[in-house]
């Protein structure tokens, strides 16, 4: 099985003096795994925008996840939002946070979310679980918490259930600095200065719960909505998203690039999850190891994703100017017995960390045109890196992953020829190891490596771009695959000091436990 990467990568990596890139692996599993890095360096940035977060009203992520409410006596919270969550949000430097969805955003009326709370109107959340929406978090919440948290907001609009005006009042009233009708509206709310929101989604999986459009209509859609966001130069620098396709919708892509103009396009979304099977996605802590197999299976499929998505964009925007923004992904599993089916909550285990892994090192690899990235999301919700219950707050296995992985944010891609074994289950076959590597801004260089492998240490030998003089690094990994962080052990997987390093020169060896992610930073 090989991954070949796309023309452009592949042009540039001639300049750096490779001929070809090629992530390839052979059938024993337990022959030597080689990495190759780069010996020169590319220009490409590794933006960290690809470690953003998204958070839906759906089950317990806004509320009891992030808002407690201004009264709540038992959390300690910060104008309703739990302290905890910032302090530890703030410690994975999430870049942008999507808001208010997913599917609820089709049916979201901003204005019932602004004002004194006792007035605004309650509405039924269609989507999930049929509950009743105070609305008492709305936008003036969304965009202080945001601050709180430093990170940016990137608003999902709704373009499936309103008229064009209700998205061009939206963008004013939250970026307008001079005197205008809603600009005046938000002072009269108590917000002087505008938040000068740059991220806006216009609709949200618009060929299903966002209108079930067909690419044609919505490209016509996107055209008149988002015309109505920006004035004819975009002088207010609105980052402008497609509702992206549904994984290997490639027709979606194609269609959207060539028939919105790309002054009015900054961004076309795609959704990926890494799910089993729709009618039977299986439990998320008691999994066989076939489920297994093809949880990894379906998250792998991502690096062919965004190869044959960002193929198509290349075709039409040959200068990349037209981000990849894969603005939900994740594992999804059943729901925890006796939870709201609705509520999509479920535990994180050892293989949500595999994912990430993955994942976060196929995004970086793919660096050129994945600008943007939300993974499905923050609290209590599908692949969460955090869970909460009453006062109490953990930090699942993903979390931990993306802290680890949060020194590649901003960095300079180091592009890798990765030959390894394969991970064998039955009659198919997956790369057992996944590799990327960046240098900061301070000339530190971090590799990061995922072992998928349910049961077999990988020997992985690499050829540094230079020669280096220490290596050092964390590992995360636990007992069992099938391990995960519960609220009477909340520190069961977290991670450690990674001794299975040996550095001579420019040759560095790492022996990768089963299921484990490892960052090393080199000096
Ligand atoms: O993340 C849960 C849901 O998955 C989102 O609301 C929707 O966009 C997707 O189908």
């Amino acid at each position: 099985m090989m991954y070949l990467f796309s023309g452009n990568q592949t042009r540039k990596l001639a300049k750096l003096g490779i001929a070809f890139m090629v992530v390839g692996h052979v059938a024993v599993a337990q022959q030597a795994n080689t990495v190759q890095l780069a010996p020169t360096r590319s220009d490409i940035t590794i933006s960290k925008h690809i470690y953003g977060h998204f958070a839906e009203h759906l089950g317990r992520c806004i509320y009891d996840g992030f808002y407690v409410g201004e009264g709540n006596t038992s959390v300690p919270h910060t104008e309703g939002i739990r302290n905890d969550v910032i302090e530890a949000l703030k410690k994975l430097n999430i870049p942008n946070l999507r808001w208010p969805g997913g599917c609820f955003a089709d049916t979201y009326h901003w204005k019932d979310g602004i004002g004194p709370k006792d007035n605004r109107p309650t509405i039924v959340n269609t989507w999930w679980g049929g509950v009743t929406e105070d609305n008492s978090f709305g936008t003036h919440d969304f965009l202080n918490m945001c601050e709180l948290l430093g990170t940016e907001p990137y608003l999902a609009g709704n373009v499936a259930s309103v008229e064009v005006q209700e998205l061009a009042d939206w963008v004013q009233y939250v970026n307008h600095a001079g005197k205008s009708p809603m600009a005046d509206l938000r002072r009269e709310n108590g917000r002087e200065k505008p938040w000068n929101v740059t991220y806006w989604g216009v609709g949200n999986e618009a060929w299903g719960c966002g209108g079930n459009m067909t690419p044609d209509y919505y490209a016509d859609v996107y055209r008149r909505y988002a015309t109505f966001m920006a004035n004819w130069n975009n002088s207010g620098g609105v980052f402008r998203i497609a509702s992206g396709a549904n994984s290997s919708d490639y027709n979606w892509t194609e269609t959207l690039m060539k028939k919105i103009p790309h002054q009015l396009l900054e961004g076309v979304a795609l959704h990926h999850y890494a799910v089993i099977d729709w009618q039977e996605k299986g439990p998320s802590t008691t999994f066989s190891d076939e489920e297994y197999f093809k949880t990894m299976k379906s998250a792998w499929h991502m690096e062919e994703l965004v190869t044959k998505h960002s193929a198509i964009m290349d075709k039409y925007d040959t200068e990349k100017k037209v981000a990849l923004v894969v603005d939900e992904w994740g594992g999804w599993y059943d729901v925890e017995p006796e939870t709201n089916p609705g509520f999509l909550f479920q535990q994180n285990t050892m293989r949500d960390a595999m994912i990430a892994g993955i994942t976060l090192n196929i995004f970086h690899n793919h660096a050129e045109r994945v600008r943007m990235a939300n993974l499905a999301q923050t609290i209590n919700v599908l692949q969460a890196v955090i869970l909460t219950e009453g006062n109490k707050l953990l930090l699942t296995p993903t979390y931990h992953v993306m802290e680890m992985y949060k020194v590649h944010q901003d960095a300079t891609l180091i592009p890798v020829t990765v030959n390894c074994s394969d991970y064998v289950f039955g009659e198919e076959k997956l790369p057992a190891v996944s590799v990327s590597a960046s240098v900061d801004s301070l000339g530190k260089t971090h590799v990061s490596l995922t072992n998928i492998h349910p049961n077999t240490t990988q020997a992985v030998e690499l050829s540094l771009d230079k020669v280096y003089g220490k290596a050092a690094g964390r590992i995360l990994t636990s007992a069992n695959l099938r391990d995960f962080n519960s609220f009477d052990n909340p520190d069961k997987i977290k991670p450690s000091v990674f001794d299975g390093a040996s550095l001579k020169g420019d040759k560095l060896s790492v022996a990768l436990p089963p299921f484990s992610v490892v960052v090393l930073e080199l000096e």
